[in-house]
């Protein structure tokens, strides 16, 4: 096997049938393709090179997306690579590909600086064996609540207003997540720009976010992501008790006659584990991972690092990359 490595713009200019194949192939469909050209054109922070394609002759045979996250560790604010859509064709698995592409996306990202490279997987996904290979450790798991909603029964308070999210609420849900994460580790930091984007880019669980007002105020929001049999409510700011009941109550009510899966530690607050309301918070399948790239955090356990002094690991939905 002769295999070259190439990047994102060189896949897409010279071999976009091969690229098209292999999103098709090894991912199931093409969608993430046209998101990843579209997040591009809007200036997502993908690493320079976007992307790494293994080339043999004409064909591309695996890939390794890269983007640039804020992150704050026990060290201070700083950025981590994130690494996606770690996929090999079906008829090129078990030639170390993945694992080649990964080692060079290490490589360059040590180059220009960066410390950390995280990704997110399934705990029973394939691809777990070999990150652990390649030095990653399970940092995070997100925790969910589910709950049957037969009927609506939380109240919306007095005074609070719960409507649509649009794209103009951009930088006052920045200010919003922000706020609520102050003092905690992870995921901390979100630019106005990242919200803009995402709307822009349409995503389900954004295209039907919704926000809680008072006085004319956002306070806190939540993202929903509906299926035919139940809603994700994935990502909730809620820093209030009101602003989470009105929250609540409005996904309650586009929720009747469906099971809705809290994905947040505000709504686990609202219905401790036990109470008879709900499953009490579920362990799930998906997995954040994280790979040191420097010696000075190679020997570390990660794990304990990033939750140290017992401050909170920030890190929701849109986080979960
Ligand atoms: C997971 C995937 C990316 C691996 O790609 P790859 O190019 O075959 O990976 P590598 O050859 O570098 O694999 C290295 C290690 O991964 C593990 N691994 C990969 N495929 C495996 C399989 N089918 N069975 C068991 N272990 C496997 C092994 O530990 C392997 O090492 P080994 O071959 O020395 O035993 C590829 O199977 C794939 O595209 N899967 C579908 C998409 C996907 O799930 N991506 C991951 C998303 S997080």
């Amino acid at each position: 096997m002769t295999v070259d490595i190439i990047d994102f713009a060189e896949a897409d200019r010279n071999y976009r049938d091969a690229l098209v194949a292999l999103h098709f192939s090894a991912w199931g469909g093409l969608d993430d393709l046209a998101t990843l050209r579209r997040l591009r054109a809007l200036g997502f922070p993908f690493a320079p090179y976007v992307g790494l394609y293994a080339r043999e002759g004409d064909a591309l045979l695996s890939a390794v997306i890269a983007s640039h996250y804020p992150l704050t560790t026990p060290d201070g604010a700083e950025t981590a690579v994130g690494i996606e859509m770690v996929m090999t064709r079906p008829d090129a698995t078990r030639h170390g590909l993945a694992g080649a592409l990964l080692r060079e996306v290490h490589r360059r990202e040590r180059s220009a600086g960066q410390r950390l490279s995280l990704l997110c997987t399934g705990r029973s996904n394939l691809a777990h064996e070999l990150y652990l290979k390649l030095g990653y450790q399970d940092i995070f798991s997100p925790r969910a609540s589910l709950r049957y909603i037969d009927r609506p029964r939380a109240r919306p308070p007095p005074g609070i207003r719960v409507r649509r999210a649009r794209g103009t609420d951009a930088p006052v849900l920045a200010r919003v997540h922000r706020r609520a994460n102050a003092g905690a580790l992870g995921f901390t930091r979100r630019s106005p720009r990242s919200f803009r984007v995402r709307f822009l880019s349409g995503t389900s669980a954004i295209r039907h976010m919704i926000v809680a007002q008072r006085r004319g105020h956002v306070e806190g929001y939540a993202t929903m992501e509906p299926h035919s049999t139940w809603i994700r409510a994935g990502e909730v700011i809620a820093p209030s008790p009101e602003i989470r009941a009105a929250l609540m109550a409005a996904v309650e009510r586009s929720s009747t006659g469906r099971w809705v899966a809290y994905g947040s530690d505000w709504f686990e607050e609202a219905a401790p584990a036990g109470s008879g309301e709900d499953s009490g918070p579920l362990p799930s399948y998906a997995v954040m991972m994280a790979c040191p790239l420097v010696p000075g955090l190679r020997r570390r356990a990660l794990y304990p690092w990033l939750r140290s002094e017992g401050r909170r690991f920030a890190c929701q939905l849109l986080d979960m990359f």
